[in-house]
């Protein structure tokens, strides 16, 4: 973390300061359905106001193309965010301009101030100078605590922190040494899992992890791709039979960077996509015509499981079946629960993050015991991909 500035350097006293936070919460009639992204952020708000600072809030909502629109409006989320502060947060209907000056200039030390969506300017996603101008009129210091909102070079996430002095929230912190542990100087053996659909949308993430990681599990449907690769039938499962050649690059690069890649060499099989569907487990050389893998059968889980009590370090990334439907999660479950109790033996360090992957341990009631999970999407993905996340590189001393 010396490369970056922490709160721990930062002179807040009686400033005002921009905090860019990740409010973009799962909300169903106006009511936010969960509010992980909100308490994760408390303690990096709690200890500003705690120090003296004027907390005022930036964040996006949504992806809203035409200007203000109610349903894209912050103003539930500053309740619910009073809500699990415990303390008043007012709201500002624009986060430049008068309404927004006016609001800030009413806030006293140690108050929260939320400013309404900045991508109902376009100039937000744009990274406008004039947007980014805007902005900086408000504050006098500028906290990135929106990891997961990194990935973007907009006007509150990248050109802000050029503008102003700038430094990582707790959140940011976290994320980024988390991270850093797990692939920029992981304890080895390193062992990734990936799993989901599709090999198409995560091509890069397998190609950069193949040169960082000793082992890559892969699960979910794009194990199948892999296995039709290596001339398997692999009957009605889902395969995406265009990328044959790219499964078998991603497999000579692994060989050449001496990763070895883990693939079922068992699975569940059906012939109808439904919960409860009746199913059995076969030889992944056996796969009938009509049958689709909707899981990895026992022997594959406990190959992964001896592969995991090998490791140092697990970073995860997708579901390993059908997770959803029960009882094609029993795989995804299995091995997230080995993970966890290896975490908890103080054997493994686990990060995981990236879409599906935390309702995928939530639902293995596995979450709570890796060793940090992310909440972000998008920005995992794309750490997981070796790229440069253009709001962590802002925040750089
Ligand atoms: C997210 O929810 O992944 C972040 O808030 C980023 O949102 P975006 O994908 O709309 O940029
Ligand atoms: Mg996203």
């Amino acid at each position: 973390m010396s490369a970056f500035r922490t709160l721990d350097s930062a002179e807040l006293k009686g400033k005002r300061v921009l905090v860019r936070v990740d409010l973009n919460v799962p909300m169903e009639n106006g009511r936010v359905t969960d509010a992980t992204r909100i308490d994760r952020i408390l303690p990096t708000l709690n200890e500003i106001a705690g120090k003296g600072g004027k907390v005022i809030l930036l964040a996006h909502f949504g992806r809203p193309k035409n200007g203000p629109d109610e349903a894209n409006s912050l103003k539930p989320v500053a309740a619910a965010l009073a809500q699990r502060l415990g303390k008043p947060v007012a709201f500002a209907c624009d986060c430049i301009g008068v309404s927004a000056a006016e609001a800030v200039a009413k806030l006293g030390e140690g108050e929260f101030l939320l400013l309404e969506n900045t991508r109902f300017h376009k100039g937000e996603e744009k990274n406008d100078p004039a947007i980014v101008d805007a902005l900086a009129l408000l504050g006098d210091v500028y906290v990135n605590d929106a990891f997961s909102a990194a990935h973007r070079a907009h006007a509150s996430t990248e050109g802000l922190a050029r503008k102003l002095p700038a430094y990582a929230g707790r959140t940011m912190q976290a994320e980024i040494e988390a991270l850093a542990n797990a692939l920029e100087q992981p304890a080895r053996p390193v062992a990734a899992v990936v799993g989901g659909a599709k090999v198409s949308s995560k091509l890069e993430l397998l190609g950069n992890l193949t040169k960082k990681v000793d082992f890559l599990i892969i699960g979910g449907g794009m194990a199948n791709t892999f296995l039709a690769a290596q001339g398997k039938k692999v009957g009605k499962s889902l395969c995406e039979h265009d990328l044959l050649d790219t499964a078998r690059d991603i497999l000579k690069t692994a060989a050449a960077n001496k990763c070895q890649i883990v693939l079922p060499t068992d699975a569940v099989v059906t012939t109808e996509f439904r919960a409860h569907a009746p199913s059995h487990v076969v030889s992944v050389d056996h796969v009938g015509e009509g049958e689709m893998i909707l899981d990895a059968g026992p022997k594959s889980v406990a190959e992964v499981e001896a592969v995991l009590g090998a490791t140092k370090t697990l970073v995860w990334n997708g579901p390993f079946g059908a997770f959803e439907l029960a009882p094609f999660d029993a795989a995804t479950n299995a091995v997230a629960n080995v993970a966890a109790r290896l975490t908890q033996e103080g054997k493994l360090l686990s990060v995981a993050g990236g879409g599906d992957t935390v309702a995928a341990l939530n639902h293995a009631g596995a979450a709570e015991k890796f060793s940090y999970v992310s909440t972000a999407g998008g920005a995992f993905l794309e750490w997981l991909e070796g790229k440069v996340l253009p709001g962590v590189e802002a925040i750089r001393a």
